[in-house]
Parts: structure tokens; sequence; C-alpha cells
């Protein structure tokens, strides 16, 4: 069978089919912003929501062979964004095994999607696994993966095509500080490029190799002293990346050079030559060129997907998640302007962007008004302030060259940047055009000072946000459904939950609603909520159906595409929510509830900030 050219419409869906077929139930994928779970900022892998099903927690809804697409956003490698496969956001094809079947089953079936399916060759295909680690009988010993070897070597991958490799390598999590983790198999396609050298293998960054699958073998749990303890259960957690797994099947040179990408880069083609037209842009050599172009078609494609998520509540700003964003809108604005590309482009790639994906992901087309309302903000915000931070540039460039100097000191290059908010790399880059130099090493030094003073400032409340972390959250989480219904009541059934956000000293709730609530509202809703919790109401939770439980009237972000099997939290006959969980047993839990803050979040969206109170 020769290798198919399928379109990632076509992949999740015989990925699904095939999973389903070896007794996998389809769950929707979660949202990108994390439920319950402050110590992460973004859904970064499939596995990450079932934390709680593999650490054998509670049992999934579902059973114990579920498969799903997940979006996820990965921005720890931002800086590579720009290469031909590293992405801040992508897709993630998953099935796991909870406490179920294990490596035999799942590297099998890994290999049969691969070769009879998707119709790769078997001689395509290097693998690797883990070489353990640590000696017998001692301490922190963990043995080499010989039963992942034999069973490639059973399916005919040969010896010289399995490569045992370190932790560095082979091993997978936990995703945040704690949690499940174990040794994995990843399996890599051979594009068939020459070595770049003796030791190029599989993990190799020079393109030869690139990885699209990774088996998980989740049996150790990292506690919080840092030690691998065995977590007492066999789980499978696996991962393959939609847009790598694409581009190897159809030869694309690059993920950017597949059909998800074809209609964002050109369109970011065609607005770059209409502004280059008007004489705007820089003289940039064909790499700079081609780095500039995906990394607006990256940044832009996960800050659309950020601002579009159906749990909502992430804005561009200035810590966590919202700073991210910030970054992300903010490098493709930079990084547009390089190209020539005219101001208002955001809006522009975020249409094209939900086009592409909203038969997917229906929350892209649900949110896409808002999300360009936030887009077209922050994009002015920062021209404005690229505009401001030239012309003091120009106006340090003129001072210097009046006093005959030739270089601008780190301490002024970090006033640019840290009192003006502008990029160093812009005043690198102005220098060079205006004959100057920077101290580079002034500059770092500077910033490096400036960090550690607020790290050591921020480390105070970081350690108290983690204290009793799960407890607070569960009975905020319940707080928050109660919240919504008190909403719903209070303002009526268009006051519908746009996201929230929970945190161990917080709750935080965005909902449409077109002006601020009065004070006679306010009341009204804190007051219901402190009822229903005096009442001490029994939360039950039933699993069902989407369509039953929209006919039962419940509420829900009705989001998510694929699986319709879900968990339906009630409390009492005062809300019914298709929801993960986890929550209290008894609204008495709570203890008290008080409303913080009600202010605007967004056009025509509001935001409160609760708390609750002790048992
Ligand atoms: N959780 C594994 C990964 O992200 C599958 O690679």
């Amino acid at each position: 069978m020769s290798m198919k050219n399928l379109t990632a419409d076509q992949l999740r869906e015989m990925y699904l089919k095939f999973f389903e077929s070896k007794g996998h139930k389809i769950i929707p994928g979660a949202s990108v912003i994390p439920e319950n779970d402050p110590t992460v900022l973004f859904t970064t892998a499939g596995m990450h929501p079932l934390v709680p099903y593999l650490m054998g927690a509670m049992e999934h809804p579902s059973g114990t062979r579920l498969t799903d697409v997940q979006k996820c956003v990965r921005t720890g490698d931002i800086d590579a964004v720009g290469d031909s496969a590293h992405l801040t956001f992508f897709e993630m094809l998953g099935n796991w095994s909870l406490n179920d079947y294990f490596k035999k089953e799942a590297i099998s079936w890994s290999y049969e999607f691969l070769t009879e399916h998707l119709g790769f060759s078997p001689d395509q295909l290097s693998v690797t696994v883990f070489k353990g680690e640590g000696v017998e009988g001692e301490d922190g010993y963990i043995p080499a993966d010989e039963e992942a070897v034999e069973i490639w070597k059973s399916l005919g991958i040969p010896d010289e095509r399995i490569y045992r490799l370190p932790r560095e390598d082979n091993w997978w999590g936990p995703a945040g500080t704690t949690g499940p983790c174990g040794p994995d198999t990843e399996m890599f396609i051979d594009t068939g490029k020459e070595k770049c050298g003796p030791d190029c293998r599989p993990g190799c960054h020079c393109g030869k190799y690139i990885e699209i699958w990774n088996d998980v073998f989740m049996q150790y749990n990292k506690n919080a002293d840092g030690v691998f303890e065995p977590l007492g259960r066999h789980n499978v957690d696996t991962g393959m990346g939609v847009e790598r797994t694409i581009c190897m099947m159809s030869g694309a040179a690059t993920v950017y050079d597949t059909e998800i990408f074809a209609p964002i880069m050109a369109k970011i083609d065609e607005l770059s030559a209409s502004g280059r037209q008007s004489g705007l842009g820089s003289q940039l050599s064909d790499e700079e060129e081609l780095k500039a172009r995906r990394i607006v078609a990256d940044h832009m494609r996960t800050a659309t997907f950020i601002l579009c998520d159906p749990k909502g509540g992430v804005k561009p700003g200035n810590v966590g998640a919202n700073y991210v964003l910030r970054r992300l809108i903010r490098r493709a604005v930079r990084y547009s302007r390089m190209l020539g590309i005219a101001p208002g482009f955001t809006v522009k790639l975020a249409e094209v962007i939900c086009d592409k994906y909203s038969n997917v992901y229906p929350e892209l087309k649900e949110n896409l008004e808002i999300c360009k309302a936030d887009l077209e903000a922050e994009e002015n915000r920062f021209n404005q302030t690229l505009d401001k931070g030239e012309a003091m540039f120009n106006k340090v460039a003129f001072q210097l060259k009046e006093h005959g100097q030739s270089q601008i000191s780190g301490k002024t290059a970090f006033k640019l940047y840290d009192t003006f908010g502008f990029p160093f790399e812009m005043t690198l880059e102005m220098a060079d055009k205006a004959g100057l130099t920077v101290d580079k090493e002034g500059f770092d030094e500077a910033n490096r000072k400036h960090q550690e003073l607020s790290r050591t400032t921020s480390a105070g409340s970081f350690k108290a946000g983690l204290q009793d972390n799960s407890e607070v959250v569960t009975r905020m989480h319940t707080a928050t459904h109660l919240l919504h219904a008190a909403l719903h009541k209070v303002l009526g059934p268009t006051a519908n939950q746009k996201g929230s956000n929970i945190t161990a000293e917080r709750l935080r709730f965005d909902f449409t609603w077109p002006e601020p609530m009065t004070a006679e509202q306010k009341d009204a809703v804190e007051k219901l909520v402190n009822e229903w919790i005096e009442e001490g109401i029994d939360v039950s939770k039933k699993t069902t159906t989407v369509e039953a439980a929209k006919e039962e009237g419940a509420m829900a972000l009705f989001g998510a595409k694929y699986g319709d099997e879900v968990t339906l939290y009630s409390i009492g006959d005062v809300s019914k929510e298709i929801c993960c969980g986890p929550h209290v047993t008894n609204t008495k839990e709570l203890g008290s509830f008080k409303i913080k803050k009600e202010q605007s979040s967004s056009a025509g969206v509001r935001r409160i900030k609760a708390v609750i109170g002790n048992m």
C-alpha cells in the first residue's frame, strides 16, 4: 500500500474510527485553557485533562479506553518557531489505556495504523525506547524498556532502527511538577535527507528524522519530593501530532507547506505583497522572510484559538497566560511589520483561520467577533507602543550623534524596553540601520537584575497560591456553578458563561451581558448563592449524552464536536451543568460566597471575581 495524502479533517476521522474499532470511546477534546489547574497556563498534551483518571483518583465515565483530538498550546519552544516543525499550537491525536491494555497493544496498534491505514512504509520508520537508568538494587533504578524493543522487533523493525536513549529523550511527563509519567517509545519518519553527521539519529534536530507519535507507558508518579514512585497502574498515553503527520504524508518540506497552513500563508503573502507595493517593510534575506512568514502564521493561529476558546477568560495582558497571549500577538505584529504587512492584519488572519477550522472547532465561529475585537485592540496598542518607541529611539540616536558617540548603553536600551515596551530586537535593528552599536551585555545585565528582583517579590505569593490547592479549587468549582445559576435567575438566560478561571484565591467568571450590573443585581446574586450554600444541597453526578443533557435543560459549553458521553453535575434542582468536575458533595462545604468585583471583560462580556469563605 502506498502512502495516502490525507487532509487533517480526514486524518482526525480515521484516527478516531481506528481506535473506536479497538474498543475505545471517543471523548471530546478539552479546552485549551485548563480547567481547575492553576499550575499550568495552557493544555499542553491530550493527557493533561485526564490526569485524575491516569492517577486512578476517579473512574472515567467513558471507561478505560479513550481516544480524542486535543488542541494543545506549548510556548516553551517559542524561539524555535520558524524552523520546519515547531509550532506553538498543534492538534494531538491520542489514545489512552486507563490501567487497561499496555505495551503490546499500544505499540502494535500504532504500527498497524501507521503502516496499514496511513500507508507509511515500515522502512521509513525508526523508533526510540528508554535505555534505563541507575543500578539494579539501588534507589532510583529504572530498567531499560527491553519489552518495547521486543515488541518492535516482533513487528519487523530491525535492531539498527531501534534506538535506546536516555531520560532526556525517552521519558515523558509529568505535565506539571508532579503527576503521572513514564518511559516512552517514539516513532520517527525518515525524510530521506542525508545524515547531518555520524551521530545523526532520531531526536537530532537537523530535520532528517521527524517525530510524529509518542506512546508513553505511565507506570510512575513523580511525587512532591521529586521521587519517581511506582504508580501501581499501567496506563498508556499516546500523542500523534496532526500537523507533522500531514506534513510527512504529503511529502511537504515543512508543516507550513501543508494544506493546513495553505490558506493562512496565502493570506500573509497577499497582505505582504500589497504592503510592499506601498513601500512598507524591511529589507530581508530569503531566510529571514521565510522565518517571519512562519512566525506570523504560527502565532496568529495560536492567538486565535486561545481567544476563541469556549472556556475563554484569557486576554492580552501582563501576567501568566494573558502575557503569553500578548507576547504571541505582539511578536506577530513585529514580524508583520518587517514583511510590509499594513496594520489591521490580525483580524484578517483570524477570519482565514476561523474559515479553515470552524467545521471541527465551532467555537472559532461562535467567538470570532470577540476574538477580532481583542486582536484589533492589542494590535493598535502595540503599534502605538512601537511608534512611540521609535520616536524615543530616534531622539536617543540623535543625541548620541550630537555628542559624537556611536554606542547605545545597556541602561538606555533597557529603559526603552522596560519603560516604553520597545522590544530589544527592534533597538538592535534600528541601531544597525542608524550605524550605531548597542551594549548587549549591559542590556542583559540590567535585565537580569530586574528579573531577580521580580522573582524574589513573586516567590511568596506563588507558594501561598499552591497551598491545599485541590480542595479549595474543588469548592470554587462548585461555587462557579451556583454563580452561573444565580446569574440566570437574576439576569435571565442570556447571561451565559463565556469562560472561567479558578485559582486557590478566587474564582473568575465571564458571561455575556451588555452593561454593568446594578448594586441590586449583584446583591441578589450573592444572596441567592449564599442561600443555596446555607440550604446544604447535595451535588450529584451521572453519565449521560449531550443530547439527553440538553433535553434536561443542562448548561454547558457545547464547543467540542467529538464524543457524546458526558458527565452531568446536578446541584438539587438549582443547577445542571455538563462538566468534568471535580465538585464538593454538598453545597454546605463552600462556607460562604462573596462577589469582590464586577467589571467589563470585553465588548458585551462582563467579569465577576468572587471568593468563598472558610467552612
Ligand atoms: N503525552 C505524550 C506527549 O505529549 C503523548 O508526547
